[in-house]
């Protein structure tokens, strides 16, 4: 094998990260493959989102739908409940359409090639390539984050991202190796991941050290560049936390279209420069003295939140009444939670 792709898989077999779908490399290499389905959802669950924070997630999923069959199966309001804290919501609305593509379509069996990948919901370049390189062994080429900021330093490139990501994956391309591509694309991943971190890279610990270009040129530090991003605005709305005399509380399921697609949520207004009151209930509405904060990938939210306690007669014009018992905060996402945790004090 070319030296670069061997150096970096010897620094695999000895720096490998622990993670619950990954098969490490010495049982790789004893002919050892993960399960597709374990790898395609821990794909996609890391989308935006970091290896710590998915670890429980995917061993509550695979231990509650332990094959694709079993998710396929699964009521769509579990599944959104399940993935509540994960954010982009859309990721999980296509999991569930990919699940029930891979069983009507492929026999429930994930395909191998790229090609078919990519043409299930949900399943980009990227999760195509890892699905195809990490479950089966397929000399594809993974191009995330970290992937992108090692290119950029191993080949000192200066081109600002997203522009740069064509050169970036032409590079990666390049350096991809026929044998145990698997195993040097979860490499690349950790080495960015542990080594070639964004701030402060541990460059004396890199296998590729002494060829890095950006090391050599001394501008480790400042690559990738990136094209300056649009100012994230802020908009504002009101949330509407109502609460039954018999404790049940008023939610309702957002539509299936827009943010939080499909996810349950508190009753509210549009979110905007200037939000317009939509409680969804006549009541003694009363303002709390905090204001929930969460931000989105293009805008900041403040919501300001109303809190009322309702006869039991009381008939909602909006959402549905959820029994107590039957409520659970962890299924909410996380600005709702954010909500609900500043709100309960006032309601209890
Ligand atoms: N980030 C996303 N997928 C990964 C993987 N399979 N290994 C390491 N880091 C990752």
């Amino acid at each position: 094998m070319r030296e670069r792709p061997l150096q970096l898989l010897q620094w695999y077999d000895r720096n490998a990260r622990a993670m619950p779908w990954r098969v490490p490399p010495a049982d790789r290499q004893a002919g050892v493959l993960p399960d597709p389905y374990g790898v395609w959802l821990s794909e996609v669950m890391l989308q935006q989102t970091t290896v710590a924070a998915v670890r429980d997630y995917w061993r509550a999923f695979t231990q509650r739908w332990p094959t694709v069959a079993d998710l396929a199966a699964a009521k769509d309001a579990d599944v959104m409940g399940a993935w509540a804290g994960l954010g982009y919501y859309a990721r999980a609305r296509n999991l569930l359409k990919c699940a029930r593509v891979v069983v009507a379509d492929h026999g429930g069996r994930f395909p191998s090639n790229h090609a078919t990948l990519l043409s299930l919901p949900g399943i980009g370049p990227y999760t195509a390539a890892a699905v195809a390189a990490i479950a089966f062994d397929r000399p594809e080429t993974v191009l995330d984050g970290n992937v992108e900021r090692v290119m950029s330093r191993l080949y000192d490139v200066h081109t600002p991202l997203p522009g740069a990501k064509p050169e970036l994956m032409a590079l990666a391309a390049a350096l991809t190796p026929v044998e145990r591509p698997g195993d040097y694309a979860q490499a690349v991943m950790d080495l960015g991941a542990t080594i070639c971190t964004p701030k402060s890279p541990a460059c004396g610990l890199c296998p590729w050290r002494d060829d890095c270009c950006a090391r050599l040129a001394g501008t480790a530090a400042e690559l990738p560049k990136k094209t300056p991003k649009k100012a994230v605005p802020v908009r504002r709305g009101i949330a509407y936390v109502a609460r039954r005399a018999d404790g049940a509380w008023l939610l309702e399921t957002r539509p299936e279209k827009g943010l939080l697609g499909g996810m349950q949520g508190w009753p509210g207004s549009d979110w905007s420069d200037d939000p317009q009151p939509a409680a969804p209930v006549d009541a003694d509405w009363q303002k709390l003295d905090a204001t929930a904060r969460h931000t989105f990938t293009h805008f900041h939210l403040e919501l300001v939140i109303m809190t009322a306690t309702l006869p039991q007669s009381a008939v909602a014009g909006r959402g549905a009444f959820v029994p107590h018992c039957a409520f659970q905060p962890t299924s909410l996402p996380t600005v709702m939670r954010k909500v609900y945790d500043l709100a309960q004090g006032a309601l209890i």
